[in-house]
């Protein structure tokens, strides 16, 4: 089998160049007769790996000299956890904006760590949505608010990032550089590598300097995002292979440009969302304003042809497609490294099993 079209959710497509380039130089890394999974953490190789693709996050996403990117084992899941271990404190609690599973996962971990509040929540709406700005109440003395801004499992969007009285901090999972943001607004944001900047591994994660100095002391040193700040010496070792693929998709990133991929990013959502609208036979699972440009969800008229969508569309090369094992149906993931032409054939293959089922 060749490379087959795949709309999985994460760990997802990568650009085939960077699997080539990786590929060329997997054993002997550019002449230093090791792999880059062999070489030393903090030797020269994998220091000056790990300090582009932290510059390259910093410059793809226009952030200035006061922030610091550093690369976590241990996925989003892990900044569930780590973020309300560094800020909440006794009497001094955190915001939570809820808008699907993944927003709820992140919640918890806050209340077992101290006192989370949800500001909105609209987890249980159907069709799916992110509240508007309006629709957000604020606690003002919050550590931080907490925002997801995009739901991969409902493929539900924030399409107005809100502007709250404390630090905003974001999960980003799903659509980290995939558009141009003003990622600026932030104090800190995260992503699971998987899905849009490499593979499974580790979390990127970008964070105001002042707003990392207001963490808790009383954490151990790994939990801290004291210890990942830029300038400081590394304080374990890291996933290095997971972060050379993150700089080589990266690399690729910068050379695509953020606002053509961004534009093909619309065009494939588009195209997709067109086909879902076509007829009643389908049903998308977000409100058409929310619409995610990550994570295209729709439903059929049964489960039965749901399963047999899946089943037939593998048969065709396209796998990955079957909805989170909670929520079922199909969801079609087309990050950034997803080629339009395997869009088109999804559109094509749609019109056609709607015309033999529908
Ligand atoms: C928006 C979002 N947040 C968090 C996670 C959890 O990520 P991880 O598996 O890297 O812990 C996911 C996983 O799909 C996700 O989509």
């Amino acid at each position: 089998m060749g490379r087959a079209y795949n709309f999985s959710s994460g760990p997802a497509v990568l650009p085939a160049e960077v699997l080539y380039e990786a590929q060329k130089f997997l054993v002997d890394f550019k002449g230093t007769g090791v792999s880059v999974m062999e070489t030393p953490h903090r030797g020269k190789v994998y220091g000056a790996i790990r300090e582009e693709a932290a510059a390259l996050v910093k410059e793809l996403a226009g952030l200035d000299d006061g922030w610091s990117v550093a690369f976590i084992p241990g996925g989003a899941s892990m900044q569930f956890a780590m973020l309300p271990l560094n800020f909440l404190r006794e009497g001094v609690g955190a915001d939570y904006v809820c808008c699907g599973t993944w927003g709820g996962k992140a919640f918890k971990q806050a209340q077992i760590a101290g006192d989370a509040n949800i500001a909105a929540d609209t987890r249980k709406a159907s069709p799916a949505y992110a509240p508007s700005p309006a629709e957000i109440r604020w606690n003002p003395d919050a550590a931080y608010v907490h925002i997801t801004t995009n739901e991969t499992i409902s493929g539900c969007r924030m399409p107005e990032i809100p502007d709250p009285p404390s630090p905003l901090v974001a999960d980003m999972s799903s659509d980290i550089l995939s558009c141009p943001r003003d990622y600026s607004k932030f104090s800190l944001f995260y992503a699971g590598a998987q899905k849009n900047l490499g593979p499974a591994g580790a979390a990127v994660v970008a964070f105001r300097d002042s707003f990392a100095e207001t963490c808790s002391a009383a954490i151990p040193e790994i939990l801290s995002y004291r210890t990942y700040a830029s300038g400081r010496p590394l304080y374990n070792t890291p996933p290095v292979w997971t972060v050379y693929i993150i700089l080589l998709t990266l690399r690729w990133l910068k050379a695509q440009g953020l606002e053509n991929v961004f534009a093909r990013n619309r065009s494939k959502a588009a195209k997709l969302y067109a086909a879902v609208d076509s007829s009643g036979f389908w049903r998308g699972v977000a409100r058409k304003d929310c619409r995610s440009l990550s994570n295209v969800a729709f439903r059929l008229p049964s489960e039965e042809l749901e399963d047999l969508f899946v089943k037939q569309a593998e048969a065709a090369g396209m796998v990955g497609l079957k909805g989170h094992r909670s929520a079922g149906g199909i969801r079609a993931s087309i990050y950034n490294a997803f080629p339009e032409a395997g869009v088109d054939r999804l559109v094509e293959f749609m019109k056609e099993f709607e015309r033999r089922n529908g």
